[in-house]
């Protein structure tokens, strides 16, 4: 494999690296863009707008430094615009710049495939590459579907989700997601989809310092869901290990392990959405391996490629995708793919991507960072309408009450004030959340830590 780069294709990386490129018009017509999860028309009257990213920092069109303490979106685990990672894509885009995936590879698909394997827990062998965390979600129910009718049990075709869950966007995720903003516009949705409860509990478990104590029989509920549909029509339960999107939700302590027993009593398969948790946020590769709990497929995306080339991958356990190697050998095992799946770029970047986890041992550096990130949020306990703090890794939630009548107005009006003091935090309902990216230093932690804390007392 020729991985001599050359020299132009290394000057315009280095160029995008170094942000020489030319700022955008400013006052250009915003009336075109509809923009995704956007409160739009607010957003129009006064929009903020990032032009380049280096590091910790955005800077927005104005010049303006702002603190990352999302990593993008979850996604820039190793930093915005690391010089290996842009020069692999250019590079990879003057090389090859697609490859049909249906009956054709390249070579980078099954190096990255036998990498990303590498890091899932033992005996998840397998890796189908998608676009999105929300094509993930479809690929994995679409698995488990197929799975058990390869295997002569075609009556499970039931899914179950879980209150709170945010499993993307798809008919699919939105159908086993359990948040009713996301639901409630479009339809009766999949068929033959239950949940079970969610696993928030401030009365027991407000202000827990990592994993909660109480809550680990909140699995059983799927016993009852076993009772009222029979095990013998469920094919799969789907959960974020930690409900990342309805605010930072983290598993109570021994939960993960009872759904997983309860799913082997009933021949149930379990379906880990790391789309969020995947690639170090928790402190080793993957949440399953955090928690010491395997389950049978896996989604991520995000971190995968740092968030630099959309990207995403279901990783499954090795009998699963061995159940489908059957029938006549020129015929196609499994009717699904996407044209871009390991498309060239994704997969140049998503090495890239690996080398520098691995070279800078940032898969674990959240472990390391954890109990400082911890000492941070929890100093905001006492500040003005703060009913809860969690955290785990990398990760922290801050639960506001809300503004009586006007739900989620508090935490948004934190949001803009801590963006307009040069930090970019993230909400969802009243709770502001933390993902900052793996290179954080500790000082950037304190600087979040009280730039958020202003912005609370200002909201009172
Ligand atoms: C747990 C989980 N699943 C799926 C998704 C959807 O990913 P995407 O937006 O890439 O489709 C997300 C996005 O945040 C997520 O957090």
């Amino acid at each position: 494999m020729n991985k001599a780069i050359d020299p132009q294709l290394m000057q315009a990386a280095e160029q995008s690296a170094h942000h020489l490129v030319a700022p955008s018009q400013p006052g250009a017509d915003m009336a075109a863009f509809w923009m995704p999860f956007t409160a739009s028309r607010q957003f129009k009257k006064a929009p903020r707008l990032l032009q380049r990213a280096q590091g910790m920092h955005y800077w927005d069109v104005d010049g303006r430094q702002v603190l990352d303490a999302v990593s993008g979106l979850w996604c820039v685990n190793a930093g915005h615009a690391r010089p290996r990672i842009v020069q692999a894509i250019a590079h990879q885009a003057a090389q090859m710049d697609f490859c049909p995936p249906f009956q054709m590879a390249h070579p980078q698909a099954f190096e990255l495939a036998s990498r990303v394997a590498a890091l899932a827990p033992e005996g998840m062998g397998k890796v189908f590459f998608t676009n999105s965390g929300s094509e993930s979600v479809e690929t994995a129910l679409k698995m488990a579907l197929a799975y058990h009718r390869a295997r002569g049990e075609g009556t499970r075709t039931r899914l179950i989700g879980r209150e709170r869950g945010y499993h993307g966007v798809n008919f699919g995720g939105i159908s086993v997601g359990g948040m009713v903003g996301n639901r409630k516009t479009f339809g009766p949705l999949l068929v033959g989809v239950d949940h079970i409860r969610h696993t928030h509990d401030l009365a027991r478990n407000a202000f827990s310092v990592g994993q909660p104590v109480h809550g680990a029989e909140l699995a059983d509920d799927l016993e009852r869901l076993v009772a009222l549909h029979d095990a013998s029509t469920i094919a799969a339960v789907i959960v974020e290990p930690i409900a990342g999107s309805t605010g930072v939700l983290i598993p109570p302590q021994g939960y993960l392990q009872r759904l997983r027993d309860i799913c082997d009593r009933h021949g149930i398969l379990l379906i880990f959405d790391e789309v969020i948790t995947g690639f170090g946020r928790t402190g080793t590769p993957f949440a399953a391996l955090t928690y010491g709990v395997t389950p049978d497929l896996m989604t991520c995306a995000k971190g995968l490629t740092n968030g630099s080339v959309p990207m995403g991958a279901v990783i499954a356990r090795d009998h699963i995708h061995d159940t489908f190697m059957t029938g006549p050998e020129h015929l196609i095992e499994f009717a699904h793919g996407y044209t871009y799946s390991a498309h060239p770029l994704a997969c140049a970047a998503a090495l890239a991507t690996l080398d520098t986890y691995e070279e800078e041992g940032l898969l674990t550096r959240a472990a390391e960072l954890q109990d400082y990130l911890a000492q941070g949020v929890h100093s905001l306990k006492g500040e003005p309408h703060v009913i809860d703090i969690r955290n785990t890794g990398l990760v922290a939630g801050i639960e506001l009450a809300g503004v009586p009548g006007e739900p989620t107005k508090r935490a948004f009006n934190i949001f803009l004030d801590c963006f307009e003091k040069g930090v970019m935090v993230r909400t969802t309902g009243d709770i502001v959340a933390l993902s900052p990216p793996l290179i954080v230093q500790r000082e950037q932690i304190d600087h979040i830590v009280e730039t958020l804390r202003s912005a609370i007392r200002r909201a009172a």
